[in-house]
């Protein structure tokens, strides 16, 4: 279950690292060490934005902290600039400046890192966040790691800094403009049962590689992904169900095409969202009976197996009725 424990943290830098992307640096306002985290954390940031409706004024955005894991005097964010997003990125951008003061949750990690053999980073675009402090810990376990770094153009990579005092030849960044499109299927065809194959990136490139691996599922490796975006399965609202709020009794049918989360705040029940999109488990609900359909891209297969929480912006149900926690 997430830890909602809400931390004040100042921005003590701001740096534009590309012309979409801002870097941050978040400190403690007395100097005092910042909470533990390993690579693959991420932070969920309150925004008070002070517009749109009670329920809307406060936005919740979730980044990968991206600085150096072992490091407890700062936290580093990178925040790109989303043309099509809900105004969180946008908000980050215009409005937050070095001294302004910030509500952030502690750490939370839906994309752990383990310590396998041989590993195969791919990061595309921004995704390479939460891929930079998986790099440092295999570099400092002396694991035998690879990074194919994915860009539209080399120009807009960034924390290329980062990579100085790595082999190199571990190191391979990847333009479209300059050096064409990677050939994933060529790629991953390097991998074997040893490796771990972890990914952040767009829909697009998660989409093809989660294809790859399950086309080849007989070369072993396995695939460890953190998706910003919505999966196919969760765009799909098709089916009707009801729920049941454990608490009241109240019944409510969720209709095909409507999301459990926005059918229950329509009827005036709130429940802390922030991606709508299975992505970052704010909506995390429990399920005191009936099976969810899981939708999301945040909860491991044990936690699916298990039925005891769902995201409810997106999952969805395969009994005629579920009893939810609230
Ligand atoms: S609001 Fe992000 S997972 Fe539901």
């Amino acid at each position: 279950m997430a830890n909602n424990k809400q931390i004040t943290v100042k921005v003590a830098g701001r740096k534009q690292l590309n012309e979409d992307i801002v870097g941050l640096t978040l400190v403690t306002l007395d100097g005092s060490p910042l909470p533990d985290w390993k690579p693959g954390a991420h932070v969920e940031v309150q925004l008070n934005t002070g517009s749109g409706t009670d329920q809307d004024a406060v936005m919740l955005r979730h980044y990968s902290l991206c600085g150096d894991y072992t490091c407890t005097d700062n936290w580093e964010l990178a925040i790109l600039r989303e043309q099509k997003g809900r105004g969180g990125s946008q908000y980050i951008h215009e409005k937050i400046k070095e001294g302004d003061v910030v509500q952030v949750s502690i750490p939370r990690n839906h994309f752990p890192f383990k310590s396998d053999k041989k590993i195969l980073f791919i990061a595309g675009g921004i995704g390479i966040t939460p891929i930079l402090p998986m790099i440092q810990q295999a570099n400092n376990e002396g694991l035998d790691w690879r990074l194919v770094y994915l860009s539209r153009e080399r120009g807009r990579m960034v924390y290329l800094d980062r990579f100085t005092g790595y082999d190199s030849s571990r190191i391979r960044l990847n333009g479209d403009v300059e050096d064409g499109y990677c050939d994933l299927n060529e790629l991953l065809s390097t991998c074997d049962s040893e490796t771990a194959v972890y990914s952040c990136g767009p829909k697009p490139l998660l989409d093809a590689l989660e294809k790859i691996h399950a086309e080849q599922k007989d070369a072993g490796w396995s695939l460890t992904i953190e998706r910003f975006a919505a999966s196919d399965a969760a765009l799909d609202q098709s089916g009707s169900f009801d729920v049941v709020i454990n608490s009241t009794g109240e019944r409510i049918h969720i209709a095909e095409g409507h999301s459990i989360l926005e059918t229950l705040r329509d009827k005036g029940i709130r429940i802390k969202c922030s991606c709508r999109d299975g992505v970052c488990g704010t909506c995390e609900t429990g399920v005191l009976s009936g099976i969810p359909d899981h939708r999301d891209s945040v909860l491991s297969e044990e936690e699916r197996a298990d039925n005891n929480y769902m995201m409810v912006c997106v999952s969805r149900a395969f009994t005629d009725e579920l009893v939810l926690d609230l």
